[in-house]
């Protein structure tokens, strides 16, 4: 082969190699962005639920099954989306508008009443609940 069709493809090779590097860069910077966005988001729902304070007559106003809040050791929760997906069913219902904190944490209603198996609920349901915090109780 001669010698300038040689360099011709060495060129384009290098051209080639630089171009796909480039593009590779800029692929993880946008990827990183995006992670960066998610996790500033996550940061400001924590930091919005953990400032933002509501009265027991505002919890008291959501106690139906479209619009479901719920007291739990002094935190609020919008139960509202969870509730279809509750594996317990229906029961989770008990706490719309009022302090669930004995139905969540017992399973057992104030008057003593057992729900279900009236054993604590695992660690899935903490974080799935922990998902869930609007606020705090004023
Ligand atoms: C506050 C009122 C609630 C009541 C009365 C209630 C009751 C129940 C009952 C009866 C069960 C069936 C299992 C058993 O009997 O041991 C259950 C399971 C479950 N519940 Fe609830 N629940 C409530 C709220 C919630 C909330 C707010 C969450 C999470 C956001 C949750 C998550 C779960 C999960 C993940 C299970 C499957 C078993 C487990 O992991 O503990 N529940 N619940």
């Amino acid at each position: 082969m001669k010698k300038p069709v040689v360099l011709v493809i060495v060129l384009l090779a290098v051209a080639l190699i630089a171009a796909a590097t480039v593009m590779l860069l800029n692929e993880s910077e946008e990827e990183s962005a995006v992670e960066e966005t998610a996790a500033t988001e996550t940061v400001q729902q924590t930091e919005t639920a953990e400032t933002t304070a509501f009265t027991a007559a505002e919890v008291a106003e959501r106690s139906s099954a479209d619009d479901c809040w719920t007291i739990i050791d002094g935190n609020v929760y919008d139960l509202t989306t969870y509730i279809d997906r509750h594996p317990g069913g229906a029961e989770i219902l008990e706490a719309c508008g009022v302090d669930g904190s004995r139905l969540f944490n017992n399973r057992e209603t104030d008057d003593g009443e057992v729900i279900g198996s009236g054993r604590p609920h695992s660690n899935r349901a903490l974080s799935a609940l922990a998902e869930l915090q609007i606020g705090t109780l004023e």
